[in-house]
């Protein structure tokens, strides 16, 4: 099943686990639309050729959803009628903090086996280095602020390019260093509005023309993009400043060969770990090697901003 908001190696996640289950001599069925479909009994079952050319397809073949009726216990029971109907036994849970903590409540009630693939575009799970869709997403963005970077320069402007991560800073700070961002806000670190002028005067005076912000969706200054360009511009009129707000295109695209390894090692890693007895597991991956994570541990746990990163980031605004 996939569930919350879709990312680029999804597909390629779910036919790692269909095929891995196929290899091991188990049924696989998928799950339509989440928890949702879970409630609604949405299902398919599916062998290896059901996922023949999928692996290359951003989005999710199964579909995704955000369920209001498994937040309920009566949802839930239903959920749990229907996998009972169709025999299911365990369940492989690909999405990120909402999905797991829907998965952890279902198993506490019901003891029904999970285990999570953490897929997300925002890298903001706990357990694993890369969840799946965030490299995919990040090419996405340098790829776009590239362009945007082209046109700033042809008229000597400023923008405020938006990313997603309503919670996480991993998007605006790797693909803000990856694309040479002058300044780079998130929602981890409190730069400050005067440390922005400041770096902005500092950029004009040594010589550039025109500058590139970018702005996590949940950045800690407060503001967003277009309350950034009014602030600046109160203090700055001669600046000629635009905003860009990037959206859902972060979220489709052909996942990165990346994203498509690590989807397949995770759905392999998944299917194993329940023949194994294992449940309420994350999958993930840490120095290049297939981890284990307690499921309450990843929900409960922060994933860090590297700060190492940051400091080169800082750097390289001189
Ligand atoms: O969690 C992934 C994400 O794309 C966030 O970066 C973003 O804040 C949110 O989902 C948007 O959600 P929705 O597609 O429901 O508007």
């Amino acid at each position: 099943m996939t569930s919350g908001g879709d990312a680029p190696g999804m597909n390629a996640a779910i036919r790692s686990v269909v095929r891995a289950c196929a290899f091991h001599g188990v049924e696989c069925v998928g799950i339509y639309r989440g928890y949702q479909g879970m409630i609604e009994g949405d299902f398919q079952v599916m062998g290896p050729r059901s996922v023949h050319n999928i692996i290359n397809k951003g989005g999710t073949v199964l579909k995704s959803a955000r369920s209001k009726e498994f937040r309920t216990p009566e949802g839930r029971q239903k959920a749990y009628d229907a996998l009972k109907k169709e025999n299911v036994d365990a369940l492989v849970l690909i999405g990120g903090d909402g999905t797991f903590t829907g998965g952890l409540i279902f198993n506490q009630e019901y003891g029904f086996p999970v285990m999570g693939i953490p897929g997300t575009i925002d890298n903001d799970i706990f357990g694993t280095n890369f969840t799946l869709g965030y490299d995919t997403a990040l090419n996405t963005v340098v790829e776009a602020i590239d362009k945007i970077r082209d046109t700033a320069s042809s008229h000597d402007r400023l923008f405020f390019i938006e990313v997603m991560g309503r919670d996480a800073g991993h998007i605006a700070l790797n693909a803000g260093v990856g694309a040479g961002a002058e300044e780079i806000l998130i929602p981890e670190e409190n730069l400050g509005l005067d440390r922005l002028l400041e770096s902005l005067e500092r950029s004009k005076r040594t010589g550039k023309s025109s500058s590139i912000v970018v702005v996590a969706e949940g950045d800690k200054i407060g503001k967003n993009v277009f309350e950034l360009k009014d602030y600046v511009e109160q203090y700055h009129p001669d600046y000629d400043v635009r905003v860009s707000v990037l959206g859902h295109m972060q979220r489709g695209g052909s996942p990165s060969c990346f994203d498509r390894v690590l989807a397949s090692r995770m759905g392999v890693k998944a299917v194993e770990s329940l023949l194994e007895g294992k449940s309420n597991y994350m999958v993930g991956v840490r120095d290049a090697r297939m981890i284990l994570t307690p499921l309450d541990e990843a929900v409960k746990g922060q994933s860090e901003i590297n700060q190492e990163l940051l400091r080169v980031s800082n750097i390289m605004t001189i």
